[in-house]
């Protein structure tokens, strides 16, 4: 399966996943392209570094509709299959989001529905909650709010900072994506409602 990767940043999750496909952890797959919003992403240049080809697409002062419309066709040119957001900054249009039906997904961190938008880990820490951590969800009209893949509890120590409890959710996301990426390539998943149930028997039956 081909994946197309976007991110606006740092692209630590991006670079765990292109690490987990060279290990075989996420087997039958391969990262047709890495896209950024932002040309001076520092996750372009993991990504290049690994020989995966990127691509910056700026938003440079068009229409949300018009910028997405240029990813959207990026991703069809290089036959993507599976578009993962790691750290994607932009809310995705309508138009883009029913390009690739059930075929977007994207890591937040922290456990949705609890503390969607930016800076969840931050909004976690300074609500007090004892337990936070991450959620791999399909990505729909509405902001971190599609069907769950999957979830990691992180524990709030009493002597954590907004950061460390950051960089221990960080470590947990990666597991997390990686793993979820590998069940939904493996394809053998259902979704009924809001409920995303893995089966073998899905993948069978799918195969008759
Ligand atoms: C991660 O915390 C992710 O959950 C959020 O943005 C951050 C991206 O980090 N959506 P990175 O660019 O993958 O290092």
């Amino acid at each position: 399966m081909k994946l197309g990767i976007l991110i606006s940043g740092r692209g630590s999750n991006m670079l765990a996943i292109a690490e987990a496909i060279e290990n075989g952890t996420i087997p039958n797959a391969e990262i047709a392209v890495v896209i950024s919003d932002k040309p001076s992403a520092q996750g372009l240049i993991k990504a290049m570094e690994k020989g995966i080809k990127t691509q910056a697409i700026p938003l440079s002062g068009r229409l949300r509709e018009e910028h997405d419309a240029e990813i959207v066709a990026e991703l069809k040119n290089r036959d993507v299959e599976l578009v993962c957001l790691a750290g994607y900054m932009r809310l995705l249009s309508k138009d883009f989001i029913r390009s690739f039906p059930n075929q977007i997904i994207n890591i937040h961190p922290s456990l949705l529905p609890s503390f969607k938008g930016l800076d969840a880990q931050k909004q976690a820490f300074d609500y007090g909650v004892k337990f936070t951590g991450c959620t791999v969800h399909f990505v729909d009209e509405e902001l971190d709010h599609g069907a769950i893949i999957a979830q990691k509890v992180v524990e709030v120590n009493d002597n954590d900072t907004s950061e460390t409890l950051s960089a221990r959710i960080l470590e947990n996301e990666h597991a997390l994506y990686i793993e979820a990426i590998a069940k939904i390539v493996a394809g053998n998943y259902e979704i009924i409602e809001r409920k995303v149930k893995f089966t073998a028997e899905t993948q069978r039956r799918g195969e008759d």
